[in-house]
């Protein structure tokens, strides 16, 4: 894991897209605050087009696409209305102190295994 941003440069709730290294190149990932304080780390690129998933809006642990409304949920990857049809990667995130750490590395959404 890596550190990618402090927990205070997080929007509440919202989202920061942070460049994380893997050692088969960098990775946009979108770091997520939900409604409800929880942090989460996913793919920052929509699965329908590449646009940013960060500069969406966040509800609930929904974040919504700001180019055509798909929003993804934030603990699967899974989009819950067209146009997209495909989920993104989710990561794994941790919290040390006020480090928040990614590994972009693996996706390990639930929907990973079917990618
Ligand atoms: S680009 Fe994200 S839903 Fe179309």
């Amino acid at each position: 894991m890596v550190r990618v941003c402090s927990v205070h440069d997080v929007p509440d709730p919202g989202a920061l897209r942070v460049e994380v290294p893997t050692p088969s190149g960098t990775v946009a990932v979108a770091v997520v605050r939900d409604e409800d304080g929880g942090l989460h780390a996913i793919s920052d690129t929509c699965s329908h087009q590449a646009v940013s998933l960060s500069e969406g809006d966040v509800e609930g642990c929904m974040i919504e696409c700001w180019l055509h409304g798909s929003a993804f949920d934030l603990r699967t990857g899974r989009p819950s209305a067209l146009p997209a049809v495909h989920p993104v990667p989710v990561y794994a995130l941790a919290v040390d102190g006020d480090d928040v750490l990614v590994d972009a590395t693996a996706d390990i959404g639930p929907a990973a295994e079917a990618r």
